[in-house]
């Protein structure tokens, strides 16, 4: 039996995943677009970030109706994208699709739509002035969306933020060992910043089913001109009989490698400075998780967070004193923040993170 992706060395683990399943579609235009990305940066002396959001999407068959979802709305990669850009840094931003964009996700959310922030101005006595009846910000916000314009226009006309979208975890994957090769000529000026929530577990392709997996029993004399989808309504005496109780769903998942040993090791520029996040359920877990990784990856950086408090507070783990610091926002500041611990914080404190000085802890 050949042994599983999980059981071999990193290396060998990379041409294993690699060979399972093939490029994405969008990757040739997406390299193209990030060569020219990291071209135009290089020559300019600029930092440039990669940084990932979101989560990744596990396919349960290749023609894919159901997923599997790691969860991850794009907030800490949105925000701390806006730092990066405020710092001077250009940014390449792989994302999850649909998931929260930088800039935009002031308006984007369920909970701020963008409809909420407009309004009609007052009606004019003519109809035939351009101005009757215009769409306007109401007043209140009109600081707070100019603000966020400008720095939306500023990096869109200087080319600082370039938005590449994944789904899948293997597109992720590919992505990302793309993208860090392709950062190479940056050297000490990038920054790898994973924020995406990465999916553990995988269906190789070779055991995925290609055609939606069926949750009842499709009889052996089936031909097309008897085919009843599993919502028709069977009438008469020649009716099928209907599926009975559905079938059980047993899913085999195999473990996806951890490409943050090829990501330190192998794909990103030598002097390029790693950060990654660890995401625990379980407070007891989280220190000893967050300082496991770091030792294993030997990267400079693990932001430690919580589900259930990831807005309000982080740890950062780094490999020099004081190894374990915390960040929290006061409770008296928390509501008022959309995104949380990045608008109180900022970047800043990712460079001293790297240099063992660190933010005030509370
Ligand atoms: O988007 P929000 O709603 O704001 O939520 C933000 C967040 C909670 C998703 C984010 O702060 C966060 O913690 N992201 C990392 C989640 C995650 O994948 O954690 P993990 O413990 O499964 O993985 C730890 C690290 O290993 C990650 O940096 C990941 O890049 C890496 N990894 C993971 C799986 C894998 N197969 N290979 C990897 O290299």
């Amino acid at each position: 039996m050949s042994p599983s992706i999980g059981d071999m060395e990193p290396a060998e683990a990379e041409s294993a995943y690699f060979n399972e399943y093939p490029p994405p579609k969008a990757l040739p235009k997406h390299e193209a677009l990030a060569r020219a990305f990291v071209e135009r940066h290089v020559e300019a002396n600029r930092r440039v970030v990669l940084v990932t959001s979101g989560g990744t999407t596990v396919p349960l068959e290749a023609q894919t109706v159901r997923f599997i979802d790691n969860f991850s709305a794009g907030t800490r990669g949105a925000t701390s994208a806006e730092y990066f850009l405020e710092q001077g840094y250009a940014v390449i931003f792989l994302h999850r699709q649909y998931s929260l964009l930088p800039y935009s996700r002031h308006y984007s959310h369920s909970t701020n739509c963008f409809l909420d922030f407009m309004d009609e101005a007052a009606p004019t006595s003519d109809s035939e002035n351009p101005d009757h009846g215009r769409i306007v910000v109401r007043s209140e916000y009109q600081d707070q969306m100019r603000d966020v314009l400008r720095k939306y226009r500023y990096a869109k006309q200087n080319n600082l933020l370039l938005l590449l979208p994944f789904t899948t975890v293997s597109e992720y994957m590919f992505e990302l060992r793309s993208l860090a090769k392709l950062m190479r000529p940056l050297g000490s000026n990038a920054l790898f910043y994973l924020a995406a929530a990465v999916s553990d577990f995988f269906i190789p392709r070779s055991r995925m089913a290609e055609h939606k997996i069926q949750s009842s029993e499709i009889p052996a004399n089936f031909s097309d001109d008897e085919a009843v989808g599993s919502n028709d309504i069977y009438t008469g005496e020649n009716a099928p009989e209907p599926p009975k109780a559905g079938k059980k769903l047993v899913i085999n998942l195999d473990p996806v490698p951890k490409f943050l040993h090829r990501l330190v090791d192998g794909w990103a520029p030598e002097g390029s400075m790693v950060v990654s996040f660890k995401l625990e359920t379980d407070p007891s877990l989280l220190v000893y998780k967050a300082k496991t990784a770091l030792q294993r990856y030997s990267h400079h950086l693990v932001i430690g967070n919580l589900l259930s408090t990831r807005k309000w507070e982080v740890v950062f783990i780094t490999p020099d004193p004081p190894h374990e610091r915390w960040i929290r926002v006061p409770k008296a500041r928390r509501s008022k923040s959309i995104s949380g611990v990045e608008d109180q914080v900022g970047l800043a404190e990712i460079k001293k993170g790297r240099d063992g000085s660190g933010p005030e802890s509370e």
